[in-house]
């Protein structure tokens, strides 16, 4: 199939970029800043938020699949640009799903874990009511419905939670989603250069390896299902032991990974303290289950240390 990947140089963009290209099918992508890198395919700058480029882009290109993966996504950022955040998570996804309908093409789209806000029972399912915190989870709550409303019976939304790869030197110019470096690659450079990192042990969440994501969402449009699902590690842990987990993984030193409560950071939008997810749902439709942490580690510590020798 024919995909056109929005936002190809991001994390997620590029990890599925590349393994799309791997299982035989066709990629095109998209970027708004920053230079994609995946080798052999065509890129094209968009700003989703531009109706006009995105018709005509969809227009020319004729994509079978359409995955937005990009994304305002700093957090705090967000809290108090409302705004800009809207516009780009919850608008600029409308017009990607309009005019993805319009091409016959089908669409999927990356939200978050942060549409729960930690009261109930998790893990949750996909059955569990949202009950988004933060101008962020607003903004990405409202793009659900924006990505699904136009073709519900062919459109897909997918929830990680927090996505870490290794993001080695081809990656590492500055982005529009408001991100840099992710949290593994951030982690991992900090306590390899010998500096303390703080991290919060209590929040929960389920991190998400973005090759794990990838397989996920390329198992799930091989299987042609359609609504939300969850694709997020398997494995339930707070940052805190999820960062000593990593670190001592790659034989650095975990003395480095200090514990702090999420009250002693003066962050400005509120977060869930628990929004880990169930994605069994996943694994019963497709027979794609994702990976428990200690594997998901095995496989970053591979790419790190297969970037490294190359
Ligand atoms: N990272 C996490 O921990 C996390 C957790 C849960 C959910 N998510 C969701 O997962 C998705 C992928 O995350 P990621 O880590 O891959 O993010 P990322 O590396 O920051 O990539 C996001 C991409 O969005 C592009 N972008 C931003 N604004 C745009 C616009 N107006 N038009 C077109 N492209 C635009 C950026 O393009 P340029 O780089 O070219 O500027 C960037 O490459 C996002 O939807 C995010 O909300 C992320």
């Amino acid at each position: 199939m024919k995909l056109l990947v929005v936002g190809i140089a991001g994390q997620v963009g590029d990890t599925l970029a590349l393994q799309a290209i791997d299982a035989g099918h066709e990629v095109v992508g998209t970027y708004r800043q920053r230079e994609p890198t995946v080798p052999g395919v065509e890129t094209f700058p968009l700003d989703k938020t531009d109706a006009a480029q995105v018709r005509q882009l969809m227009h020319e290109q004729r994509p079978q699949v359409v995955v937005d993966t990009s994304a305002l996504h700093n957090v705090d950022y967000c809290e108090s640009h409302s705004e800009e955040a809207f516009k780009v998570n919850r608008d600029g996804t409308r017009f990607l799903a309009e005019e993805a309908r319009a091409a016959h093409a089908r669409f999927a789209f990356i939200s978050t874990d942060f549409v729960f806000d930690g009261s109930g029972a998790p893990p949750y399912t996909e059955a569990a009511e949202i009950h988004p915190q933060s101008e962020y989870a607003r903004s990405k709550a409202e793009g659900e419905h924006a990505a699904l409303a136009p073709n519900p019976e062919h459109n897909l939304v997918v929830r990680p939670s927090v996505i870490y790869s290794w993001w080695g030197p081809r990656h590492q110019s500055a982005s529009s989603s408001g991100k840099g470096v992710n949290f593994g690659t951030w982690l991992v450079e900090e306590v390899r250069q010998g500096r303390e990192v703080r991290i919060i042990d209590d929040l929960v969440t389920s991190p998400t390896l973005a090759s794990d994501l990838a397989g996920a969402i390329l198992a799930l449009l091989d299987h042609h299902a359609h609504g939300i699902y969850h694709t997020a590690g398997a494995t339930a842990v707070d940052r805190y032991h999820f960062s000593k987990a990593l670190v001592e993984r790659l034989g650095l030193d975990a003395g480095k990974v200090r514990a702090v409560h999420a009250a002693e950071f003066a962050q400005k939008a509120p977060r869930p303290s628990n929004s880990s997810l169930d994605s069994s749902q996943l694994a019963r439709d497709t027979g794609y289950r994702m990976l428990e942490l200690p594997a998901a580690l095995d496989r970053f510590a591979q790419s790190r240390d297969e970037d490294l020798q190359a």
